[in-house]
């Protein structure tokens, strides 16, 4: 029987991101995180005929459906398996010179959600793996569910899926796991609920905190995430633009965070040498964080929890 394709993500905030990242003919960007295709796509369209993309992904079927789908454009598009908080050095290893514009969309795609065999989703009964590369080493969702002490676990579950009962949950998982390994997406999801008991009405389902922890344990996805969001400001050229996507309140704090920090003015007084060592390195053009119009979260509940912040080198 062959498989059932994994369903194509749909990319959140197309026209927003375009705008912001002043997608016009010729120019190039860097996409760290290109999953199936759908911003890059829009990139290509948009900066007909000559505009670029350099596209990064640390999962390997997503880069291989992302080629399928970007074939038409292949002379314009450079993919490359590896992690973002890499850029600088992957750049300099193939080739590239600084790209005109940086667009991170963090976090999972429909394409990895939506994958049976994936373990990203309770929604489906799966091996809990979790990996956003599977042939990388390093420990799956169900390896760090049998080794990992309750401490540690307390921690990844409070720390990645700000979960309140999160020292209950981990003492549950050791004692459970003396009686028979959690392999499965539904052993967790099921171990969850007996602990912090079922969904309630308008609340999410406490699985969702749990999954989202692991899959942040899994992948280490917020490790190096502020020096390495510096340093892709820094392969901008002047007036170069950077958008990232958040979908969760960890990640867009780290983003946050770094924006704000790297837009700070030297604070020595006006006249004196500087001693702060500051220099304002992007320019932030919104206060806040841009959300997705109302009519895209109907049309694409995904987009929901999409925040957007963007900037421009200074
Ligand atoms: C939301 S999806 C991107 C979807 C894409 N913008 C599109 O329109 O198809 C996020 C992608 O980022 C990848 N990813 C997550 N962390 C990464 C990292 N540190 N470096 C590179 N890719 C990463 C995931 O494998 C996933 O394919």
């Amino acid at each position: 029987m062959t498989p059932t394709p994994a369903p194509t993500h749909r990319p959140v905030m197309v026209a927003e991101i375009l705008e912001a990242l002043d997608a016009r003919p010729g120019a190039v960007l860097l996409d760290g995180t290109v999953g199936t295709g759908g911003h890059a796509l829009a990139w290509l369209e948009a900066t007909a005929p000559d505009g670029r993309v350099i596209g990064l992904d640390r999962d390997p079927e997503a880069l291989a459906r992302a080629e399928e789908r970007l074939a038409p454009f292949a002379g314009r598009v450079h993919l490359l398996h590896g992690d973002w908080r890499e850029a600088p050095g992957l750049l300099r290893e193939h080739g590239e010179s600084a790209p005109d514009a940086i667009l991170l969309d963090l976090g999972l795609g429909t394409h990895q959600v939506d994958d049976p065999e994936r373990g990203f989703s309770f929604r489906h009964e799966a091996p809990l793996d979790m990996r956003f590369d599977r042939g990388a080493p390093g420990p799956t969702a169900a390896e760090i569910l049998r080794r990992a002490p309750a401490p540690e676990l307390a921690r990844i579950f409070s720390e990645y899926g700000e979960e309140r009962a999160a020292r209950r949950l981990a003492r549950r998982i050791v004692e459970a796991r003396e009686h028979g390994a959690i392999e499965t997406t539904g052993d967790l999801a099921r171990l969850v609920r007996e602990t912090l008991g079922p969904r309630r009405a308008g609340r999410i389902d406490p699985a969702t905190r749990v999954f989202q922890a692991l899959r942040i344990a899994v992948n280490r996805e917020l490790s190096g995430m502020d020096r390495a969001l510096e340093a892709l400001v820094e392969l901008l050229p002047p007036g170069g633009k950077i958008a990232v996507l958040a979908y969760h309140s960890l990640e867009d704090r780290v983003v946050k965070r770094t924006f704000r920090a790297l837009a700070e003015p030297c604070r020595c007084r006006r006249g004196d040498p500087c001693t702060c060592g500051a220099r304002e390195r992007l320019e932030l053009r919104q206060r806040r964080a841009l959300r997705p119009a109302d009519e895209e979260i109907a049309a694409n509940p995904r987009a929901r929890s999409a925040r957007l912040r963007w900037g421009v080198r200074r």
